[in-house]
């Protein structure tokens, strides 16, 4: 199928015909309309959370921008990014976005870093973001009352197998195992370390570090970062790793459950939560034989012939790698709640490998496959894996993931799932980048500002792709008027003379 077939949200005219569409795809997803506005919206309900009462039903998803300062502190399109997010009018901020914590785990030379020396700034960025919500409080009955402070988190991170700390060209990679797809992809030959297991303890001790200043920072939880091919999800699917941090179901989350250990003895009170992909699926690649000057092919699975039984992914069927098997990401929900985790955010696959799963998109990154299914049931599949897992455990909090690309009918689907019991919590990822107050205007009624609507267009993966910071490009004035517009465009014409066109 190519994407010509591929349903055009944004030329449907109406619910009717946006359900018509899923109807077509066969997708079933619940819809809602009317949006409801007021104290009784589903959208609108308050939430306990760690002992916190969460004013609604929308989270800001974390998202990086690649414009932190070498040494790891926030710049100013930083602190713009936290101000907006926090402007959001969202109950709940997760994140705001992956911050390392040390120098090797960084996945670019940018990304923030959580040490004593930035710890003061971090604590200014999160101050700000408090501020901007309080100054914006719209309190869902249009009655002003106290303003309230989003609950907020900060996502600690380890990138692991797509570390670079040094260098955006050059991979320093940190790896739990031997990948057969993925270690050929950055040249890792077979005699390249794999992390000892003294490394590993070693590092839960800069979690834990970390863990600490960020509840000195003021922040209510840290999210311990488990997703998008990092560490720690790594880790999850290291069955072929020997010793204690590999094999078994129980050595593959002992990292995990070291993690919660030691922040629970270095931070005792600050909230922990974690961001797992729960499902997962052996690496895409486009394919070559439908590549045309200056566009890749549509993404296919890479061979993996040589490699069944799969036993390189998470959630991920081992004798048909190309299928979702959520059986373990079900055993590690069982863990979580042994540990008395309570709050998840469920996402997927990796945007390094399996794009299309981990974040819809009808226009991939200019360096990526372009999509190998209609980015609606790339939606539909996160939000029933969400679905299945609060079925089987309804007493955590779940936040949901995949909501970008339903556009204009977020609103309406969001509900739908909030009130089916689909998810708790719906997150919202790359539309708060365009359009962050579609959050408060959904809560308040007011008509949703198309031109603001992203279109996943992907230019917020495309720049840091290309070394330049992230930001909504076609969408955000500030981004679209910057100097980076300019070197965009410049990499974008690169890339796409690169592949003859
Ligand atoms: C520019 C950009 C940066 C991101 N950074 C992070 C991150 O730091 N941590 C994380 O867990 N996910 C990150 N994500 C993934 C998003 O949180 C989210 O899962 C994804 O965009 C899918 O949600 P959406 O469809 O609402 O955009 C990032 C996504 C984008 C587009
Ligand atoms: S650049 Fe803007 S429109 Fe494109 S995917 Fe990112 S947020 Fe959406």
């Amino acid at each position: 199928m190519s994407s010509v077939e591929f349903v055009k949200v944004p030329t449907l005219r109406s619910v009717e015909e946006f359900r018509g569409a899923l109807e077509r795809l066969a997708i079933d997803i619940p819809c809602e309309d009317p949006v409801e506005v007021g104290t009784c919206a589903p959208l609108a309900q308050p939430i306990q959370i760690l002992g916190r009462t969460v004013s609604n039903r929308f989270c800001i998803q974390p998202m990086e921008g690649w414009d932190g300062t070498p040494d790891g502190r926030p710049s100013e399109l930083t602190a713009r990014r936290w101000r907006r997010f926090g402007a959001s009018g969202a109950g709940l901020i997760w994140g705001c976005e992956a911050v390392a914590v040390r120098h090797d785990g960084r996945a670019n030379p940018r990304q923030l870093m959580l040490t004593s020396e930035t710890s003061a700034a971090i604590a200014q960025l999160r101050e700000e973001l408090v501020r901007s919500a309080s100054e914006s409080y719209r309190p869902p009955d249009g009655v002003p009352s106290r303003a309230q402070s989003p609950l907020i988190g900060l996502q600690l991170t380890h990138s692991g197998r797509f570390s670079r700390p040094n260098d955006r060209d050059r991979p320093e990679p940190v790896i739990a195992y031997h990948h057969p797809i993925l270690d050929r992809r950055v040249n890792i030959g077979p005699d390249y370390p794999t992390i000892t297991d003294g490394e590993i303890r070693r590092l839960i001790d800069c979690y834990a570090e970390a863990a600490k200043l960020a509840q000195q920072c003021g922040f209510d939880f840290v999210d311990l970062k488990h997703c998008h091919g990092y560490l720690g999800h790594e880790l999850l699917s290291a069955h072929t790793r020997p010793g204690p941090y590999g094999g078994s179901l129980e050595n593959r989350t002992r990292f995990l459950r070291e993690l919660v250990e030691a922040v629970r003895s270095s931070a005792p009170g600050l909230g922990i939560a974690v961001r797992v992909s729960v499902f997962d699926i052996v690496p895409y690649e486009p394919d070559p034989s439908r590549s045309t000057p200056g566009k890749l092919g549509p993404g296919v699975p890479s061979d993996y012939c040589d490699a069944v039984p799969y036993l390189y992914g998470f959630g991920v069927d081992p004798e048909q790698p190309t299928e979702i098997d959520l059986s373990e990401p079900l055993a590690v929900f069982a863990i979580l709640q042994e540990l008395g985790l309570t709050l998840v955010n469920v996402t997927a696959g990796s945007p390094y490998y399996s794009h299309h799963i981990q974040r819809p998109a009808l226009y991939p990154p200019s360096d990526g496959y372009q999509p190998p299914e209609d980015p609606l049931v790339g939606v539909a599949r996160l939000l029933h894996a969400a679905r299945y897992i609060k079925e089987v455990y309804p007493e955590f909090v779940l936040v949901g993931t995949g909501y970008t690309y339903l556009q204009e009918y977020l609103p309406n689907v969001a509900q739908g799932a909030v009130r089916s019991g689909w998810t708790d919590i719906v997150g919202i990822g790359r539309m708060a980048l365009s359009y962050p107050d579609i959050i408060a205007d959904c809560l308040a009624g007011h008509p949703l500002d198309r031109k603001r609507i992203c279109r996943t267009f992907s230019d917020c993966t495309t720049a840091p792709r290309a070394g330049i910071v992230s930001g909504c490009y076609p969408l955000d004035e500030h981004y679209r008027r910057s100097t980076h517009a300019h070197a965009l465009q410049v990499a974008k014409d690169a890339l796409k003379r690169r592949l003859g066109g």
